[in-house]
């Protein structure tokens, strides 16, 4: 697995256009819930396409204290064996609970083929508190009764019941756990503005492969017929690829100029983004298997406002701002689902960037040249995007604070070494 060190550092230099072809791994914000989902049934689950992350290895570590083991496969690259032999203690404690958000993914599963979960609360992130209310007011709709103490949420419910449940806000994580959890649901349960998502329309037909009955996959309205517990079967899956390490390749062509070629990359999932990068002056052209981008001159800035999918995602947003930030002209960038998500703007002003806040806007003003720097990664997206930036600034760019792209990206640095650029790890 993955491997953190809090001492490394990613030292990216300038030296023009990139050039070539990178293999787009799986999504994290899939797998980790497709892991969590496993406790679901007994046996040995195989995931493919697995990228490999410290995010999975931290997922694999809860899994293992509740009861689900994990190993990669001996020959097969990239694949994930999850052994259940159903003796599942469900209790999420908060020194794993703590190290990923997706640890509230166990919730659901845990609940609806217990009938009783004990987990810690998750904590924020360094963008903005996390909470789970809705997360919570789903499950009650459904039967299940909490309790809060000493920073543990307990929930119970010997067997969930069906429910209409409607969310205020299409919440990712929220409809993930009131999906698994109407998978053994007595009745039908209909999730009414639920998140869209391509990784949950992974994880929907995840659970359809298993033997569970949903209908609506794909759009805003899902219906869950429950099934027995006990009746889902263990299933060979691939994970859905990263919509969000596909864009950051693109951005690194984008912001040097280059050409490539992305292969294992789903341009239907990335649609809203593709179109605005055209606005930006990007040739994209889909490809059997993935797209090719070609970045021919200076980028031109655009206005661009998060949103759930189909929308703009959040986690592309520091990607965007990075290449705002060398395009022509003036753009806006406005945050819609975590007023804290700026962070990282200090640290691409270190490398010179025009950008001012003002609430939940970041003003771009595009500059012809970054010059590199030392920088330090808040998160796993905003570092990302320090690593772009870094490409397109002038001399030596130092990133610290690496173990939080680790969380999310597999072997970036390799990846952009084969696309011909000058990075390292030291
Ligand atoms: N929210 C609530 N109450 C809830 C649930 C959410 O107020 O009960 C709020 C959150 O505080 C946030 C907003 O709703 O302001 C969006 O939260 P959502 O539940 O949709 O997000 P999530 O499931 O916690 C996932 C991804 C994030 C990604 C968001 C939005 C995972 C593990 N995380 O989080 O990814 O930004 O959806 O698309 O899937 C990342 O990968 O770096 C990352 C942060």
């Amino acid at each position: 697995m993955a491997m953190v060190d809090g001492s490394e550092q990613i030292v990216v230099r300038h030296n023009g256009p990139l050039a070539g072809e990178v293999r787009v791994p799986g999504a994290k914000n899939s797998v980790l819930k497709l892991m969590a989902t496993a406790l679901l049934t007994d046996g040995v689950t195989t995931l493919t396409n697995v990228p490999d992350i410290a995010d999975v290895a931290i997922m694999a570590d809860l899994l293992a204290a509740i009861g689900v083991t994990t190993a990669w496969h001996p020959t097969e690259d990239r694949t994930l064996l999850l052994t259940n032999r159903g003796e599942i203690s469900p209790v999420a404690p908060y020194e794993l609970v703590e190290r990923i958000r997706a640890s509230i993914n166990v919730l659901g599963p845990l609940l609806t083929r217990c009938g009783k979960v004990r987990l810690s609360l998750p904590g924020g992130d360094d963008f903005g508190s996390r909470p789970i209310d809705m997360h919570m007011k789903g499950l009650e709709a459904m039967g299940a009764t909490f309790e809060i103490r000493h920073g543990y949420v307990d929930a119970h419910a010997d067997r969930l019941h069906g429910a209409t449940v409607t969310f205020d806000f299409p919440s990712v994580g929220a409809t993930e756990n009131i999906l698994t959890a109407a998978v053994f649901a007595k009745g039908t349960t209909v999730i009414d503005n639920a998140a869209r998502e391509p990784e949950i329309g992974d994880l929907c037909n995840f659970l359809v492969e298993m033997g569970s009955d949903i209908e609506g996959i794909g759009s805003s309205t899902l219906v869950v017929h429950g099934v027995e517990r006990g009746s889902l079967r263990p299933v060979t899956h691939e994970v859905v690829p990263d919509r969000i390490q596909a864009a950051t390749y693109i951005a690194a062509a984008a912001v040097t100029h280059g050409e490539i070629r992305l292969r294992n990359a789903r341009c239907e999932h990335m649609e809203m983004l593709l179109r605005r990068f055209a606005d930006m002056g990007l040739e994209i052209t889909p490809q059997e298997d993935g797209m090719t981008v070609w970045s021919s001159g200076r980028l031109r800035s655009i206005d661009v406002a998060t949103l759930p999918y189909p929308g703009i995602a959040t986690d592309y947003k520091p990607l965007i701002v990075t290449m705002i930030s060398v395009g022509e002209g003036v753009g806006i960038v406005t945050e819609n689902l975590y007023p804290g998500r700026f962070r990282y703007i200090e640290e691409l002003q270190r490398l010179g960037a025009d950008i001012s806040t003002d609430g939940h806007h970041a003003v771009v003003r595009g500059v012809a040249q970054l010059s590199g720097a030392p920088v330090r990664a808040p998160d796993i997206r905003a570092g990302a995007a320090l690593v772009v930036a870094g490409l397109a600034a002038e001399g030596e760019t130092v990133i610290s604070g690496i173990h939080h792209i680790d969380r999310g990206y597999d072997d970036i640095v390799g990846r952009l070494r084969a696309l011909g650029a000058h990075i390292e790890r030291r």
